[in-house]
């Protein structure tokens, strides 16, 4: 690991992945640096949520390797994982809040985890300071079934963000949302950035979004990277595929 730099928070070395004979990933190599929002991008089927599950180690890579915060995750058992994943926080494709919880029972879930024995005011009080920053104070007792989609986004953002993550994994966090309802959530993202310095991986196949929160794209086809670089240069690739993409 000698050649890893202290600014990668994420690097992923000539990762494959495959499901029975279907190749997702295909010899993948990318990193992401401290406080970028490192967009990926690409159609549906291109392996960007099985990207992020493997950097979560929910499933393990066929060949190659991912090293976040510079350990070897492959390397590593449940155990030993559960401190990484306590330094990262992820917004899952649909939000998948529990749907049985209030939103501050949602919200502060990792709390209770960590804490068992938090108080109630202790717990009261960092719920309300991250519902005021996604603006959604007023939802504290509410249930998920009466939150309208940019909503329920917006609480699964506060829910990843109430341990103070160095890195957020987001999967489609503006999926099946308004262009309006979609442009807060970017605001959303990018203040996680630019005031809380969030690391950010954001996966989504919405183009005006990925405009939005970037700092750097990477673009996936089948598994396979078309393109990595700014978001302008995006615009001016000459890649038969991306020029269709983006048009
Ligand atoms: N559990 C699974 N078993 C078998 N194949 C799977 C499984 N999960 C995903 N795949 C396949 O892997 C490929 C990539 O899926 P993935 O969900 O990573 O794509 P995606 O880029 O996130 O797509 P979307 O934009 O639709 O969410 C798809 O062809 C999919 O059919
Ligand atoms: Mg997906």
């Amino acid at each position: 690991m000698q050649n890893e730099k202290p600014q990668d928070v994420i690097r992923v070395n000539d990762l494959s992945f495959t499901y029975g004979n279907e190749m997702v990933l295909d010899d993948l190599t990318l990193t992401v640096n401290k406080g970028e929002t490192l967009v990926i991008l690409g159609g549906s089927g291109a392996g960007k949520s099985t990207l992020l599950r493997l950097i979560i180690a929910l499933i393990r890579p066929t060949r190659g390797s991912i090293s976040v915060f510079n350990k070897d995750i492959a390397m590593l058992s449940e155990r030993q994982l559960r401190p990484l994943r306590g330094r990262m926080g992820f917004v899952f494709q649909g939000g998948a809040l529990f749907d049985s919880l209030s939103v501050a029972e949602n919200v502060g879930y990792a709390l209770r985890i960590a804490n068992p024995k938090i108080s109630t005011t202790e717990f009261r009080k960092k719920v309300e300071e991250t519902l005021d920053y996604v603006e959604m104070r007023d939802f504290y007792s509410v249930f998920p079934a009466d939150l309208s989609g940019g909503q329920r986004k917006r609480i699964a953002i506060a829910r990843a963000t109430i341990t103070r993550p160095e890195i957020i994994l987001y999967d489609e966090p503006t999926s099946g949302l308004d262009p309006i309802v979609s442009k807060r959530i970017n605001h959303l993202i990018n203040r996680l950035r630019i005031e809380l310095k969030i690391t950010s991986m954001v996966v989504t196949h919405i183009l005006q979004d990925a405009f939005e929160v970037a700092t750097r794209m990477v673009m996936l086809k089948d598994g396979r990277m078309v393109f990595e670089g700014q978001s302008d240069d995006l615009l001016l690739s000459r890649d038969p595929y991306i020029q269709q993409f983006v048009r």
